[in-house]
């Protein structure tokens, strides 16, 4: 295996994990590695801190390792890639590959379809259309270019549309671009459902509100009876089961509590329980959209391979579209695009938010790189800062710990820094990762990038 060969497989693979293609410096490294260099002889060839050097390092043993299954490090790199040359012809790893790169729980062996770079036809995608279609996409908002997510498109539209999932949750850091997949997503698939409404939560409607809110659309009349008629179940599923309807719920994450573990209910918003346990519980050919920063627990426990139930985390864009981002803030020096979207990890909220500072300034991106390791203009602070403030206090303890911490830490390490009882540390860890606001690797744990300088400068 050459060392072409070798920079080609990894770009695959880090590319099935991330959406990313390996950038200049992951690539040296590499190269270094495979050369049996040491972080410091590839940090003077780049001119760059050996620190940093060992920082990217470590995140791309992590992505590989997650991709491969396996821990892979800097010193078993070149024998990994080597075992892995071989039984790539057994095709195993070739499904991997293919499959890995969206973190998609509990799902059916049934790989999505391979992704493509040419977004989906929706023209095409919908060959079933129903006869008779009512759709409430009046909350739907409408949020300029999209660019790809092709292979999360098709992901979720197989879901939905061949294994008939009832409940799909699409989990991911603000910015990252749910709302936008989704708005996406209704289009492609909505015409193959009778019913179709969006449905923001961010006003924390009560149970009573939402499924009145529902049955005055399902019926479409001004009276409602919430009265239960069959046992316990909700008033709601007499439509969710006669008809095939779909359900977009986004900012899930208002009927959560702040200030405990994620997806705990607040207080007069526990009767959510049951709409979702009877979402999968009971027969129907309904499904339901959520889309948030949490999910709810039970949800979050009952997803396995054998239920209808899914949970995409959404990760940042990919290089060539991150790239569109930035092109159509107008911003300048291109050649230096790939660091910002490397440190700002492809979010689209976050890019925009550091372009428009650029731009209004009459900065630069190389003014900003040189600046601070990773700059944190104040309306992605704004950002941050809501789903932080969300945070147990023990949870807040736990990321300060692991803010310190360039490299992974694992559980033991946390305990011995900490005053934090093994309990409660776990399930903090547990709820930190159900947020996505950890990186995880066996029992290793590191922050990301971007929410470890928010938090060191808090
Ligand atoms: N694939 C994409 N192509 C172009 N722009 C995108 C894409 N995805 C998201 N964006 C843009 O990024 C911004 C944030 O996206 P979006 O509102 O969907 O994020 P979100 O994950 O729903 O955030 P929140 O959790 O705060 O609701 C929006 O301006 C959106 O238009
Ligand atoms: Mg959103």
């Amino acid at each position: 295996m050459n060392l072409k060969e070798v920079i080609k497989l990894a770009d695959e693979l880090v590319f099935a994990r991330t959406g990313k293609h390996l950038n200049d410096l992951q690539e040296t490294i590499l190269r270094g590695t495979w050369e049996d260099e040491d972080y410091k002889e590839i940090a003077n060839g780049v001119h760059r801190s050996e620190d940093r050097v060992r920082e990217v390092g470590m995140e791309l043993w992590q992505i590989l390792s997650k991709e491969l299954g396996k821990k892979v490090s800097k010193s078993n790199f070149r024998s990994t890639m080597e075992r892995l040359q071989v039984s790539l012809f057994s095709n195993v790893v070739q499904d991997h590959v293919r499959v890995g790169h969206i973190n998609f729980c509990g799902e059916s062996r049934h790989p999505p379809d391979i992704p493509n770079s040419h977004p989906p036809n929706p023209e095409k995608t919908n060959t079933k259309q129903t006869k008779t279609s009512h759709q409430d996409l009046s909350e739907m908002p409408e949020l300029g270019a999209f660019y790809d997510r092709t292979p999360e498109l098709k992901t979720l539209a197989k879901s939905i549309t061949q294994e008939h999932c009832r409940l799909v949750t699409i989990l991911g850091m603000s910015g990252i671009g749910k709302t936008a997949l989704s708005v996406q997503l209704v289009k492609q698939i909505k015409d193959e459902f009778e019913y179709v409404i969006w449905y923001s939560l961010a006003t924390s409607p009560t149970i009573t509100e939402f499924q009145t809110n529902l049955i005055q659309f399902f019926s479409n009349s001004e009276k409602v009876d919430l009265t239960a008629t069959n046992g316990t179940r909700l008033p709601l599923f007499k439509y969710l089961q006669k008809h095939r309807c779909l359900v977009v719920l986004d900012d899930v994450h208002n009927l959560f509590s702040s200030g405990q573990l994620a997806g705990y209910y607040k207080q007069g918003y526990e009767e959510y329980r049951s709409l979702f346990k009877q979402i999968e519980e009971l027969s129907h050919n309904s499904c339901f959209l959520l889309i948030g920063w949490e999910q709810p627990r039970e949800v979050a426990q009952l997803k396995s391979k054998h239920t209808p139930l899914r949970t995409l985390t959404l990760k940042g864009l990919d290089n060539a579209s991150a790239r569109e981002i930035l092109r159509d803030k107008g911003l300048a020096e291109e050649e230096n695009w790939d660091a910002v979207i490397d440190r700002y990890e492809g979010n689209p909220l976050w890019l925009k938010s550091v372009a428009t500072l650029i731009e209004e300034l009459g900065s630069s991106v190389s003014d900003i790189l040189q600046n601070e390791p990773i700059f944190l203009p104040e309306d992605l602070k704004d950002v941050l800062r809501q789903q932080f403030d969300r945070l147990s206090e023990i949870e807040k303890q736990v990321l300060s710990l692991l803010a310190k911490e360039i490299a992974p830490i694992n559980l033991a390490k946390l305990l011995e820094n900490s005053r934090i009882t093994s309990s409660d540390l776990l399930n903090a860890l547990q709820s930190l990762s159900r947020r996505c606001l950890l990186e995880q690797q066996a029992n290793f744990y590191t922050l990301r990038p971007v929410l470890r300088q928010y938090i060191k400068r808090l």
